[in-house]
């Protein structure tokens, strides 16, 4: 069956939240059941999300600041050529043009975002000097780019020969026309979230001081419209953390995260004493719920950390994982539960 005639017949039984869902389990060594309550810890979206995490580990475990952990780990795919969703090396807009969407906040609602950013690699590093050097929360475009390169980034291009090969095969049957999620029809493993349907790397980190902090950071949809923003610069859509209850961030098609203010969804759930996995779950129900008629057919999953350093998620389609690293657990790869089956 596939997933769109499951969701349909998924809606038309009209099953409660609660039943339509797989438990999500351990893909990889390491999770250890019931995740000890105050630990230092970081998670992130996908598999790429365990280098990730290794790098913000590497600060944590020294006793250091949350905010620098997941900067430093955003960064890691963000360099990495051969991730083609995130940073370096993304897949261009339709015009071929390679822009970046990232934020970063922390525990006390100190938080700021780029988006549409060019020629600067680093995007999580350009929206920390926006929260720590302007007045501002989210600078754009020309705008972003201007201020990156006044602020001393090094300007690079950074459409790779392999992504301007894929934009250039994409352009031979696209007619010019962008698709939604259109990076999954053109070169995924052929279902939304399938294992090479990587996006957006959302991390959250508690450090031992007892403080979270979150980053977001993406090349954004495949072949997009010049100028689309999509969820991962938007303190509310791709990212929020509150010092008081939990951080949340998101990966998927980021149209449906920002209609929803997702991640903002996903800690006021918490905050009314959802545990972080039932606060994914219900915002992803949420997104189904509000949309019916598209969101069967993407993928939109949410991670989740609470102040106690607990932590959990939930996705539409199968497929999605996210990574778990703590004293325990340096290189956890956790299968994600989700609405649409196993
Ligand atoms: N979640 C990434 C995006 O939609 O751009």
């Amino acid at each position: 069956m596939t997933n769109r005639r499951r969701f349909l017949k998924t809606a038309a039984l009209g099953a409660a939240a609660a039943a339509l869902s797989p438990v999500a389990g351990a893909v990889d060594a390491g999770a250890s059941g019931a995740p000890t309550k105050g630990a230092v810890r970081v998670v992130s979206t996908w598999d790429f999300g365990v280098a990730a995490n290794q790098a913000a580990w590497s600060i944590l475990s020294r006793g250091g600041h949350s905010l620098d952990a997941v900067e430093a780990g955003a960064r890691v795919p963000e360099a990495d050529i051969k991730n083609h969703s995130v940073g370096l090396g993304g897949y261009p807009d339709r015009d071929g043009q390679v822009t970046l969407d990232a934020s970063i906040m922390d525990a006390d609602m100190n938080c700021g975002g780029v988006a549409c950013l060019e020629d600067v690699e680093h995007a999580v590093s350009v929206a920390r000097r926006v929260m720590e050097r302007t007045p501002h929360v989210l600078l754009v475009g020309q705008g972003a780019r201007q201020f990156a390169l006044e602020q001393g980034f090094k300007k690079q291009n950074l459409l790779t020969p392999a992504a301007n090969k894929a934009w250039r095969e994409w352009l031979k049957t696209a007619h010019y026309k962008p698709v939604i999620n259109s990076e999954v029809r053109s070169y995924g493993a052929g279902v939304p979230g399938g294992k090479d349907n990587h996006d957006t790397i959302g991390i959250l980190a508690r450090d031992a001081r007892g403080k979270l902090a979150g980053a977001c950071t993406t090349s954004g949809m495949a072949w997009k419209l010049r100028g689309r923003v999509g969820d991962s610069p938007i303190i509310g859509a791709g990212l929020y953390v509150d010092g008081e209850v939990g951080g949340a961030t998101s990966t998927g098609v980021g149209e449906e995260v920002i209609r929803n203010a997702g991640s903002f969804l996903v800690v006021e759930l918490m905050r009314q004493g959802r545990t972080p996995q039932e606060a994914c779950k219900e915002a992803v129900l949420r997104v189904l719920r509000k949309h019916r008629s598209t969101a069967g057919d993407i993928q939109v999953a949410f991670l989740a950390m609470n102040k106690d350093g607990e932590f959990g998620a939930w996705a539409i389609q199968p497929g999605f994982a996210y990574a778990v690293c703590d004293a325990q657990n340096q290189r956890a790869l956790i299968k994600s539960g989700s609405v649409l089956g196993a």
